[in-house]
């Protein structure tokens, strides 16, 4: 996730070109670039780090009559000055602003080079620049639609041409591009926060749109030209409402991200017959593995649990799963037939990568599953995973722990089908992780999530149980309701309570038991009835159906059916969405809950 934005039409300082980039850091700070038309020229400038970095090399009053920005996420290519955008042409002439993924950019470059265009970047993005100038016979317009029949995957982009000073060019398909006019420019971007304050009167383009602005003209086209009109809407939100896109805080915002993450993350990862692609392992020789070594922290670690439970499940591997700060400092144990996975959305976190640097020193190899490039965690790994997921800025983890989840299940059913165990229910899990995305879009829409937590705001103790892979489930409920209402919140494997916990209930501490229709639904159930025999109030997360559950229930949330491993990636916006409410309703801010950090850099 990137932000763009274009603004030509009229002459104007390119700080304002700056301003509006600014806006959009939130989608993604390593690295931003400009280009702008002066004249006849091409005026570029690029810088590693933040927007404001960007503006410290740019001559202040410099003006311009029409620009392009960008704010960088990496996902091909590490933050750096050749891989920040715009990227140009051969000729110079034209620069292009890119924020998605090109699936087939490997094949189309190869192509390219092989008709003699240079590149001189390691993006996906490049291609597209290249193809224009490919397709160019002096309509910059009708390059860009030549183009557009050829590129696979999702993207927004704007595009501009030193040739044609007051022209430019924007086309979506997968990520969201906004447009407005006022009666002097123009302005293109990922969201409305740039556009509102030239006008409140946009466009929200849709998938396979193209729009050419002309001055403070557009017209709208699909990507064969013909005219499609698009309705206006009018934005009343003030600026930090538009930076949340009009959620009350980021993480809500993040976990209604939540389908269209997911969509990022499967970019390229199953091919149409549901079977799991992962180049970057084609060198590891998994088919050896007999042991899998998992470190990692916090929620993270979490998902490295539903990992063991799945993998263990298919796959004739032990799995050993450790918190990070507690693995670095064991001994450790590492032939050529283990293969450690680290994972760590922020790809900075000092335990697991001093336990990734243990790993090293022994010798071992690691795989790193991380949201983002060039981190510390990535350069350090032997190959990387990425969980494509674009920048999280709620402290609570929420969409990257769903693409952790994705990307570690299809790590597992890429071994499966390298180790030649592959059968239909492995298929059909596959099937129902391509089609999640949909699925969550209805559960996120469940309005029975907020109306439930308004019966459970002010109690001060909380119990998470779930058996199997829903332990996991169990375990991140409870980290998640901690770390943003600070509720003590506890999660416990629903079989352990005999054993101690169940001497905490009573009435004043209720229990979110995690009891979907798999097959230890009924240990579950009578687990539920030994809490309700010590009046604990229950709230059930069960399948749709389950109308027996209601009787032990004092409520019940309910989740489609999928196949029973799969629960803990439809239960997550379930849990979260209830911590997030839970939080809210006390009056807390769920982005920056106190006392934590979204990356924790020390030991
Ligand atoms: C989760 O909501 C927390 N932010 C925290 O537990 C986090 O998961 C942990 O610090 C690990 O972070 P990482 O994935 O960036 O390594």
């Amino acid at each position: 996730m990137c932000g763009i934005v274009g603004i030509i039409g009229h002459e104007f300082k390119v700080t304002d070109l700056i301003d509006g980039l600014k806006k959009l850091e939130y989608r993604g700070y390593d690295s931003a670039g400009l280009a702008a038309v002066n004249g006849q020229e091409l005026f570029l400038s690029k810088s590693v780090g933040r927007v404001d970095t960007l503006r410290s090399v740019v001559e202040e009053n410099k003006v311009i009559k029409g620009g392009i920005a960008h704010t960088r996420w990496a996902t091909h290519g590490a933050p750096s000055d050749r891989n920040a955008h715009p990227h140009t042409d051969c000729t110079g002439k034209i620069a292009v602003v890119h924020n998605g993924i090109i699936e087939n950019y490997q094949e189309l470059k190869t192509e390219l080079i092989q008709k003699g265009h240079k590149f001189k970047s390691e993006t996906d993005t490049e291609v597209i620049t290249h193809l224009i100038e490919e397709n160019y016979k002096g309509d910059l317009y009708k390059a860009v639609l030549d183009t557009l029949k050829v590129l696979k995957g999702a993207f927004a982009i704007a595009v501009i041409h030193s040739d044609h000073p007051n022209v430019m060019v924007g086309a979506r398909k997968g990520s969201p591009l906004v447009v407005g006019c006022n009666n002097e420019l123009c302005v293109l971007a990922s969201d409305v926060t740039p556009i509102i304050k030239y006008t409140r009167d946009v466009v929200f383009l849709e998938d396979g749109d193209v729009v050419f602005i002309e001055g403070n003209k557009m017209r709208i086209t699909d990507f064969s030209g013909n005219t499609v009109i698009r309705k206006h809407t009018n934005i009343t939100w003030d600026e930090s409402a538009a930076e949340k896109g009009g959620f009350k805080h980021f993480m809500l915002k993040e976990i209604n991200e939540i389908p269209e993450s997911i969509e990022s993350a499967l970019v390229g990862r199953f091919d149409d017959d549901y079977n799991p692609v992962m180049h970057e392992l084609d060198e590891f020789n998994i088919e050896k593995i007999k042991r899998i070594l998992l470190v990692a922290c916090g929620t993270s670690y979490h998902a490295g649990l539903v990992f063991k439970y799945f993998a263990e499940k298919y796959l004739n591997v032990d799995v050993l799963i450790d918190v990070a700060s507690e693995f670095r400092y064991r001994p450790i144990r590492i032939d050529d037939e283990t293969l450690t996975i680290a994972i760590s959305q922020s790809g900075e976190t000092a335990d697991t990568l001093e336990s990734i640097r243990a790993v090293k020193r022994a010798g071992g190899k690691v795989v790193a599953i991380s949201n983002v490039v060039g981190s510390t965690i990535t350069r350090e790994s032997d190959v990387t995973l990425y969980m494509n997921a674009g920048p999280e800025i709620g402290v609570a983890a929420s969409k990257t722990y769903v693409n952790q989840l994705i990307l570690l299940y299809t790590l597992a059913l890429y071994m499966i089908k390298k180790r030649n165990l592959w059968t239909e229910e492995h298929k059909n899990i596959a099937k129902q992780i391509v089609s999640s995305a949909n699925l969550i879009k209805k559960i996120i829409s469940n309005k029975e999530i907020e109306k439930v937590s308004d019966h459970y705001k002010n109690y001060q103790h909380f119990m998470y149980i779930g058996r199997g892979v829903n332990t996991a489930t169990a375990l991140e409920g409870a980290l998640k309701l901690k770390e943003i209402s600070y509720i003590n919140a506890v999660g416990y494997p629903a079989g352990e309570l005999k054993h101690g916990p169940i001497a905490l209930l009573d009435p004043t501490f209720p229990v979110f038991a995690i009891a979907p229709k798999d097959s230890l639904y009924e240990k579950m159930r009578s687990n539920i009835e030994e809490t309700r025999a010590r009046n604990a109030r229950i709230l059930t997360i069960a399948t749709e159906g389950d109308t027996e559950i209601q009787k032990i229930s004092h409520d019940v949330l309910y989740v489609p059916e999928v196949h029973e491993d799969l629960y803990p990636l439809i239960i997550a916006p379930v849990i979260q969405l209830f911590a997030y409410y839970i939080a809210d309703k006390r009056g807390y801010d769920p982005d920056k809950p106190r006392n934590l950090a979204k990356s924790v850099t020390v030991e």
